[in-house]
């Protein structure tokens, strides 16, 4: 006889039973050597020297950055220089598309993600993803949500779970009442944080986020930004942005990157969000925040 231990208040019921994974991060994996400080300061994703190519073109460049727990990091700069590359490395989404090819080392937890045993769907249920568009599946709204947990052959209650990912998302109230309700019928706003319930349904540590107002209107926008928020309690936050505003309200940290005279995006400038746009080292940067060029 086994026994699920009770989840604690408002969590969904523990995925201890999920199948079986080939990705060994716990709090005991070893550390790389470049990694200094306590295990709680320890970045939970690392990009050491990240080349990124499409066929032969290099779209990304040397990238070295640190991404904090419970934080949530901006990804800024001009169209192109490879804001989305980036973000999809991460999930390894990239592996989708043919004669692509990555250099250098993804470390979450310490560990490659590009590492021959480890499995890219495992990979993308711990880490979730919003695109810019919402894109709802065409299903009810509940089936939305579950779709994740059911995929992945998750164990518990799956009405909880849902309810849950959806009070999580800030859309419970307004949708608790029409679940059956075909995911389509929301609004954009609504629609946008469907998406985020469906991403961290699977529980994932890391949500990456693409763009994920673009398409909304200034209300929706700050919802989704209060959202963030209060997502960094549970998650770690990666975020594409071109709003400048958006990124200096609500991100913690802003990665600002550049295209180099091959294309190739590099890093600027890397630093607290609150000097990025008060006080950065580089001309270039402050140039790019007070929207003088991109
Ligand atoms: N699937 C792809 N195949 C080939 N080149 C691509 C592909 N996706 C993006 N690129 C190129 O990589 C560079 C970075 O693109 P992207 O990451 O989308 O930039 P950003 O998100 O910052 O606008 C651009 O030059 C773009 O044309
Ligand atoms: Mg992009």
């Amino acid at each position: 006889m086994t026994s699920t231990p009770p989840a604690p208040d408002g969590a969904p019921p523990a995925a201890v039973d999920g199948p079986a994974v080939s990705l060994r991060i716990d709090a005991a994996t070893p550390l790389e050597p470049h990694a200094t400080g306590s295990a709680e300061e320890q970045p939970v994703l690392a990009f050491r020297g990240v080349h990124f190519y499409y066929g032969s073109f290099r779209a990304v460049k040397d990238v070295t950055v640190d991404i904090h727990r419970n934080r949530i990091t901006a990804l800024i700069g001009p169209s192109g220089c490879g804001k989305s590359t980036l973000l999809r490395t991460i999930n390894r989404m990239n592996d989708l598309i043919p004669h692509t090819r990555l250099e250098g080392q993804v470390l979450f937890h310490g560990e490659n993600l590009y590492a021959p045993y480890v499995d890219p769907v495992e990979v993308r249920r711990r880490v979730g993803m919003v695109f810019q568009k919402p894109n709802p599946f065409p299903k009810s709204i509940y089936d939305n949500v579950a779709f994740g947990p059911r995929v992945t052959g998750m164990k518990g209650n799956l009405d909880d779970l849902v309810e849950a990912s959806l009070r999580r998302a800030a859309l419970w109230n307004e949708v608790k009442d029409k679940l059956k309700q075909s995911g389509l019928s929301l609004s954009g706003g609504q629609q946008q944080r469907l998406c985020i319930a469906r991403a961290i349904a699977t529980e994932p540590e890391l949500i990456l986020m693409d763009e994920p107002c673009s398409a909304l209107d200034p209300r929706a926008t700050l919802q989704i930004e209060d959202l963030m928020a209060e997502l960094t309690e549970r998650y770690t936050i990666v975020i594409v942005t071109h709003n400048m505003q958006q990124a200096a309200r609500a991100s913690d940290y802003t990665v600002f990157l550049n295209m180099a005279e091959d294309r190739a995006g590099y890093i600027v400038e890397q630093d607290e969000t609150t000097r990025i746009f008060t006080n950065p080292a580089n001309k270039m940067t402050e140039d790019y925040v007070s929207g003088r060029f991109g």
